[in-house]
């Protein structure tokens, strides 16, 4: 009966709960994307760009005491093979298609192979992969043209996945006008580890993107200033870990909140988020959608 509390609207998208998986992780095969729909109120597959893409060599995937630091590179088997994948999915959330590209009509031209997305989301972040994610996300001109571009393609919603490496509400502002329909704060932030007995970086990138724990107060933060600013929907991603987490990303104004380094710890992490936001919204008697935006007032 309380489940009903947890309803969200999202950019016209009815969603069961609030909690997304976020792009990059089991997000590669519809199976897993299938199956983790049945307690998610959306998934958000893997980034996809036009050509296959092999990424970087192992190790890709750090795990430290606060979280992960990742550089995958954008590994990707290309637009053709993914949509055949993704024609899998049988999921009763929405699915949401991540594209990367290089520029802006290539970014448009991917939307036509994924008629199974529910909406596209646009990878302006991600801080390791050369000519694309945050090489493109850094510069609001280049970000307004392929929002632009994209939105024309497409009649679906369209969300611009930021990045905390710079000035968040500038690129957010320039997505907004340019018709992104929400916006995704935040993709990792650039770090690195090193092997103080090899004496030489873990990654064979060198360096890669933070997510986890350890980023929670900054995506907060960036929820926050978006919030103060912007008109349209937030998204907000980032070290969400428990039920409270989620309850504060949307006090900070997000509608909605991503989930993705926590399911390097349990794949059962959206059933028991859902029944502690369900003990949550029992306790309070409010819609889990009132408390957007809550703090700022
Ligand atoms: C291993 C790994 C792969 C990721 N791949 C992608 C990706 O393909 N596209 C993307 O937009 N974000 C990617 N991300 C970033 C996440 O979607 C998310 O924005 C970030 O990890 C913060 O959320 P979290 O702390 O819950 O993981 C990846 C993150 C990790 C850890």
């Amino acid at each position: 009966m309380y489940e009903r509390l947890l309803r969200i609207e999202l950019c016209g998208m009815k969603m069961k709960n609030p909690m997304m998986l976020a792009s990059g992780i089991l997000g590669s095969y519809a199976s897993s994307l299938t199956r983790l729909s049945e307690h998610a109120g959306a998934v958000v597959a893997k980034s996809v760009g036009m050509e296959e893409r092999e990424g970087y060599a192992n190790p890709t995937v750090i795990n430290y005491s606060h979280g992960l630091i990742n550089a995958v590179g954008l590994a990707s088997p290309g637009a053709v093979k993914f949509a055949e994948e993704l024609s899998k999915y049988e999921g009763d959330a929405p699915l949401i298609v991540s594209l990367f590209a290089s520029e802006p009509q290539e970014f448009a031209a991917l939307t036509s192979y994924f008629p199974m997305a529910s909406a596209f989301e646009l990878n302006l972040s991600c801080p390791h992969a050369e000519k694309v994610g945050l090489a493109i996300g850094s510069d609001p001109e280049l970000v307004y043209e392929v929002v632009r571009e994209v939105a024309k393609s497409t009649q679906k919603p369209v969300f611009a996945k930021l990045s905390p490496n710079v000035d968040v509400v500038e690129i957010g502002k320039a997505a907004e006008e340019a018709g992104a329909d929400a916006v995704v704060a935040i993709n990792t932030l650039k770090g690195m580890k090193i092997d103080i007995v090899a004496r030489k970086p873990i990654l064979s990138n060198v360096s890669g993107g933070v997510s986890g724990e350890a980023m929670k107060p900054i995506a907060v933060k960036a929820v926050w200033d978006l919030y103060e600013e912007l008109s349209i929907p937030i998204i907000g991603a980032g070290g969400v870990t428990s039920w409270k987490d989620i309850v504060e990303f949307m006090m900070a104004g997000a509608t909605a909140v991503q989930i993705g380094s926590a399911f390097y710890y349990s794949n059962r992490y959206f059933y028991s988020l859902k029944e502690s936001l369900i003990a949550y919204v029992r306790w309070t008697g409010e819609r889990l959608e009132d408390i957007v935006g809550a703090a700022h007032s």
